[in-house]
């Protein structure tokens, strides 16, 4: 009977003592601490969420369910989290059941919590990719046009009213976007939204979605390469939903974009939201041209080859590339005038970079090209 008693008593204070545990899990954003609720067997959610939820678990089920099996909603970070917007900000829904929300979710909402991922992204080129393409008279004279084509992948000026689309700017998942918090760039372009999954980014044919141009063909080109053919023949055996990828571990063995532009080479090195910190030369300048402080640049890109490769493999890789980019400007300086026309240039910037991003990612380049192009 004490006995019983005394389990009664144990098992009462466990239950208690788990339940307080549950309930006390919480969210911290800037200085406001919220306590979170069980809404799913995975899923946790703020008081303001659990009420987007109500509807929106019935409007849009299948966005709410992909949002569900995400980081984020183990975490607690909701569709108020992400969307919510400032009291009389005339881009965003006033009074949406109460709420004021924002549509789109800009890096700098992003960064609210992930301060080091957008600090990085937003000095990257990557970031800057709208200004690319700003001064077209292309987006003046033909406005519908430019909003179906450039702007897919560069990003446009996203003008917004009230919550709604002031003209046609949006949807654009550009990775250079303009957004109207005035912070620049697209966090989604790689993770994708709602999912926010580590294993969409690190997909090669994420990147291709835009480096698989004519003009800049760094996937072709990867896949026909060594590194591109033996990735292939690996990447099944690898989980690319880990939070931490070490790439010369986890199966891959072969260097993808991720492993040399993102992802850490090594222990004692960090990966970076920064793809333009590993770039040694400016290959998609007219004329291209050594970038900042370029030795550091490419001595760190080197930490990532130093994984597989000797010295002489990788200083060999860059004196041919080297050489290549001076076989384009060369080209280029006997190609150009005063009365080039812009046009001209900018079909003679695309040939140009096509045959750098050849070089750069071992693929082959095809030699009549070249040697048409200098004549
Ligand atoms: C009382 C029900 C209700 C609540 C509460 C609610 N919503 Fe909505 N929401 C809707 C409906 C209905 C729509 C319109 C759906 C449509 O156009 O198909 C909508 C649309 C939206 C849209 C898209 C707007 C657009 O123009 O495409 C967003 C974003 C959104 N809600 C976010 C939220 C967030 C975030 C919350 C919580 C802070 C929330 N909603 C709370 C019912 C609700
Ligand atoms: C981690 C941040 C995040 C969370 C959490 C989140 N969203 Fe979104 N949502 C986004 C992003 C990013 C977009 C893309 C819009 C843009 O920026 O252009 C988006 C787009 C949308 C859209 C418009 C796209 C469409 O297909 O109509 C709706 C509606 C929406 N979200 C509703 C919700 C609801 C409801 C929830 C809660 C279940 C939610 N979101 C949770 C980031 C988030
Ligand atoms: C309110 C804070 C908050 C906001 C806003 C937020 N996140 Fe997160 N994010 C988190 C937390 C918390 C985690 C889980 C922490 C962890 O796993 O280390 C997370 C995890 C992630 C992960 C890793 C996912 C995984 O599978 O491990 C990615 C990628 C991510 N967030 C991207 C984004 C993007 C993109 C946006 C904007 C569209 C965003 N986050 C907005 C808090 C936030
Ligand atoms: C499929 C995605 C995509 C589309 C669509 C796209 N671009 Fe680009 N653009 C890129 C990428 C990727 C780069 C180069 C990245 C690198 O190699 O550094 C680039 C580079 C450029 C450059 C610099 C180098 C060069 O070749 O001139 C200009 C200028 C440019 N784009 C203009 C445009 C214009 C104008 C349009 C529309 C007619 C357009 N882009 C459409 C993805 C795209
Ligand atoms: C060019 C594609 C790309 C863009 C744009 C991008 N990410 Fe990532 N992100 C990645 C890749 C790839 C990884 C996985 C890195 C790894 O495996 O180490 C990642 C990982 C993450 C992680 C997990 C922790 C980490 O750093 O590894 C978070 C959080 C995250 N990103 C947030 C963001 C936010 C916030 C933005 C926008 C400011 C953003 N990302 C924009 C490609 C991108
Ligand atoms: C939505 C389109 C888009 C996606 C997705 C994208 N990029 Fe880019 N990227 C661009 C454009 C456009 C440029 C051209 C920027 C310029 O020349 O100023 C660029 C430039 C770059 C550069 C050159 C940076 C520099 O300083 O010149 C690298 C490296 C790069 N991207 C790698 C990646 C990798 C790796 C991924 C995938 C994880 C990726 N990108 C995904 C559009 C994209
Ligand atoms: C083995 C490592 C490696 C892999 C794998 C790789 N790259 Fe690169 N990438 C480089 C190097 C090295 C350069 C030239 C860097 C320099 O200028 O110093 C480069 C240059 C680039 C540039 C041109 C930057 C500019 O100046 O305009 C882009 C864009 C790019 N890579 C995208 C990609 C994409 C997309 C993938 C995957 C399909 C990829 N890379 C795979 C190492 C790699
Ligand atoms: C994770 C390992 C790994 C990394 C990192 C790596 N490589 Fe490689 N590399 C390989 C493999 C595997 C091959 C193919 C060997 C074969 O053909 O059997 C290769 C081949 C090459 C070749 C010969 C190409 C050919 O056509 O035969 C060059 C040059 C090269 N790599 C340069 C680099 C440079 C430069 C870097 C860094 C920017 C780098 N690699 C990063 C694994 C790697």
């Amino acid at each position: 009977m004490k006995n019983t008693i005394i389990i009664i008593f144990i098992f009462n204070l466990v239950f208690i003592i788990s339940a307080i545990a549950q309930q006390t899990k919480t969210i911290t954003i800037g200085s406001e601490t919220k306590v979170l609720k069980p809404y799913s067997t995975y899923a946790v959610t703020t008081d303001e969420t659990a009420r987007c939820l109500n509807c929106h678990s019935i409007r849009m089920p299948k966005l709410v369910e992909t949002w569900e099996k995400s980081a984020h909603a183990k975490n607690g970070v909701g569709c108020y989290e992400c969307h919510k917007a400032e009291k009389g900000d005339q881009t965003a829904k006033q009074g949406h059941f109460s709420f004021n929300v924002q549509l789109v979710v800009s890096p700098a909402r992003c960064g609210s919590c992930h301060q080091e991922q957008y600090q990085e992204f937003a000095v990257s080129a990557h970031a800057y990719t709208f200004d690319r393409i700003k001064y077209l008279p292309f987006r003046k004279d033909n406005p519908d046009l430019f909003e179906t084509s450039c702007v897919t992948c560069h990003g446009t000026v996203i003008n917004m009213k009230k919550g709604k689309s002031a003209d046609n700017s949006w949807p654009n998942n550009g990775i250079g976007r303009v957004n109207p918090d005035g912070s620049r760039g697209n966090c989604a372009s790689c993770h994708g939204y709602h999912t926010d999954s580590l294993s969409v980014a690190r997909d090669t044919s994420t990147c291709g979605k835009c480096h698989n141009t004519d003009f800049s063909p760094a996937l072709q080109t990867w896949n026909m390469s060594a590194h591109g053919t033996a990735y292939n023949k690996a990447i099944s055996s690898a989980d690319l939903t880990k939070k931490h990828l070490n790439f010369t571990e986890d199966a891959l063995m072969k260097p993808n974009c991720q492993a040399c532009h993102i992802q850490s080479a090594n222990d004692e090195t960090k990966s970076t939201h920064n793809v333009s910190s590993r770039i040694s030369w400016k290959l998609s300048d007219l004329k291209a041209i050594h970038t900042d402080d370029w030795g550091a640049k490419r001595l760190e890109m080197q930490k990532t080859c130093r994984n597989c490769h000797a010295s002489t493999q990788i200083n060999q890789y860059y004196r041919k590339l080297d050489a290549a980019v001076n076989v384009t400007n060369h080209i280029l300086d006997k190609k150009i005038s005063s009365d080039t026309s812009f046009l001209e240039k900018l079909e003679l910037n695309n040939s140009l970079l096509s045959i750098r991003i050849g070089f750069a990612m071992l693929g082959t380049v095809d030699p009549l090209k070249v040697e048409m192009l200098s004549h």
